[in-house]
């Protein structure tokens, strides 16, 4: 049995299709639904918004993400939602609120603004407006302006609202029916090439086929695979996709801290994080946008080991551990030693990597992380970094201090490290160790920032989270009355 998918009552079952087609060229090409439009097939305009259902007991979840980036047999057992789903007798309360506020003009991107904004009001979400802004920064206007649509998110909550789709009896028990039980096999032959993709449900079934075909690119939200067939045009002709594999979704607060399956989307491991500590909470809050957040995950970035990702420097700083697992057994290892040379992993080609473990924060070590880019939202990191000081008796009993963007791969401060430890901790002290980080990196140059930016931003960073440290102890004082 092929992919199936719900859309708008109707079960769709696409057949002999490229598994690598992507949800965006399908509803456009095939189906002709060309509601939702393509900008950058990148991830990054939002305007190809969708919004994808899965059954959560008896309520439908949705969620919005980039129709662009998601191939095909992602859908499967899913509800697909597009902005063509939304009419009926009357327009949709996100898009009433469009029209009374004026918040369309050549009306490009207004799709795509419609469907974050009916997920958002789907989910019942909070209608602050810093919960509207994270709502809507995966979606690029380039005519109206962001005065208008903001208008019209905060409209919307004054309009009666649409009964919740996600409680519609007949499209519950349509999910319940095409829910698969078995493994997803996918097989597509053009031109003298063949195509495959496996969606295995069990982390068993995974390693065995991973170690049949070490070949196979696993892909888990595919918000950088995606960008392989979209943007590198690169024939995929083995995926293995991990969406399926409950296992690695798991969520995990332990008595020693938290453990995270590769597979969990930033969106389901937010909140444990925010919880592990705020500063991280804030960076993932800061990954590309609402609708990349839904789909990608952090096995995904650990995985790719970009130099620019953003969660290793602080996953690193915190002491993170990889659980790599093969059909051969399970290893563990300090994320650090994970990365062992510019695009090299220690990593063979029948290992998945299965969790991220985060142990339990010290009440005396002082953590605190920083992304620093152009753009607040849906911006690349230029450097990250990320700082784990232990402090006893006003001494900096030991530290872990990691970057991100001043290296081929994100990286330990070795030497700012041990420049620190074992220093009272003062400013004299601190300008030591931004002394011993300078002889730490060798910062390149690109488009996002220059080498002699790098430098200068990473020392101050560490001057960032002194004078931090120090303004929260002032306050303790002031409060003690001190
Ligand atoms: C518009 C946009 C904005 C972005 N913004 C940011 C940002 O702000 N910060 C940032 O750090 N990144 C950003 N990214 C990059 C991307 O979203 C992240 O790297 C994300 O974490 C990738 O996760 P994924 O599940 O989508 O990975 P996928 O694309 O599915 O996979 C990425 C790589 O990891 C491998 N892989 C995945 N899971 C596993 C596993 N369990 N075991 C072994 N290998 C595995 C895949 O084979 C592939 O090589 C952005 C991307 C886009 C398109
Ligand atoms: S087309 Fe731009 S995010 Fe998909
Ligand atoms: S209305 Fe033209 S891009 Fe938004």
């Amino acid at each position: 049995m092929g992919v199936r998918f719900l859309l708008d009552s109707e079960i769709i079952e696409p057949g002999e299709v490229d598994p690598t087609t992507t949800v965006l060229q399908f509803l456009r090409r095939q189906l002709r639904r060309t509601g939702t439009k393509e900008g950058c097939a990148e991830g990054d305009c939002g305007a190809c918004t969708v919004a994808i259902g899965d059954l959560d007991g008896e309520t439908i979840r949705y969620r919005a993400v980039n129709a662009c980036i998601a191939f095909l047999p992602m859908l499967d057992g899913r509800e697909l939602v597009t902005v063509e789903s939304l009419a009926g007798d009357d327009l949709h309360p996100a898009q009433q609120a469009m029209v009374d506020c004026h918040g369309s003009q050549c009306g490009f991107c207004t799709p795509g603004f419609v469907m974050s904004l009916f997920v958002h009001q789907e989910c019942g979400a909070a209608t602050d407006d810093q919960t509207l802004c994270d709502a809507l920064a995966g979606n690029l206007c380039r005519c109206t302006g962001y005065g208008p649509i903001l208008a019209a998110a905060r409209r919307m909550k004054e309009l009666p609202p649409r009964p919740r789709r996600g409680r519609d009896r007949r499209a519950l028990a349509a999910l319940k029916a095409i829910r698969r039980t078995s493994d997803l096999t996918l097989r597509h032959f053009s031109g003298g090439l063949e195509t495959r993709y496996h969606a295995p449900r069990t982390l068993d079934s995974l390693l065995a086929l991973k170690a049949q075909n070490p070949q196979a690119i696993l892909v888990a939200g595919g918000t950088d695979v995606g960008l392989w067939a979209t943007k590198q045009r690169r024939t995929l002709s083995l995926l293995i996709g991990l969406h399926e594999v409950k296992d690695l979704s798991r969520v995990e607060q332990r008595e020693d801290g938290l453990v995270i399956g590769a597979a969990a989307t930033y969106a389901d491991a937010h909140a444990a994080l925010r919880r592990w500590h705020p500063d991280l909470g804030e960076i993932i809050r800061r990954i590309g946008s609402t609708q990349i957040r839904n789909s990608g995950t952090i096995g995904g970035n650990i995985a790719n080991g970009s130099p620019i990702g953003d969660t290793m420097p602080v996953l690193i700083a915190a002491g993170a551990q990889l659980l790599l697992r093969s059909v051969r057994g399970a290893r563990r290892m300090q994320l650090d030693e994970f990365y062992v040379a510019p695009l090299k992993q220690d990593r063979s080609s029948d290992e998945i990597v299965e969790a991220v473990f985060l142990p339990r924060l010290q009440r005396e070590v002082y953590f605190r992380a920083y992304k620093v880019s152009k753009r607040f939202d849906q911006d690349i990191s230029a450097l990250l970094g990320a700082f784990a000081l232990t402090l006893i008796d006003g001494r900096v009993a030991s530290a872990r201090i990691a970057f991100g963007g001043m290296a081929a791969t994100p990286r330990r401060a070795y030497k700012c490290e041990a420049a620190l430890t074992g220093l009272a901790w003062t400013r004299e002290s601190i300008e030591k160790g931004m002394a011993a980080l300078d002889a730490d990196f060798t910062p390149i140059s690109d488009m996002r920032a220059s080498a002699t930016y790098r430098r200068q931003v990473a020392g101050n960073l560490l001057v960032k989270a002194f004078l931090e440290h120090q303004g929260a102890a002032a306050r303790v004082l002031e409060a003690a009355g001190g």
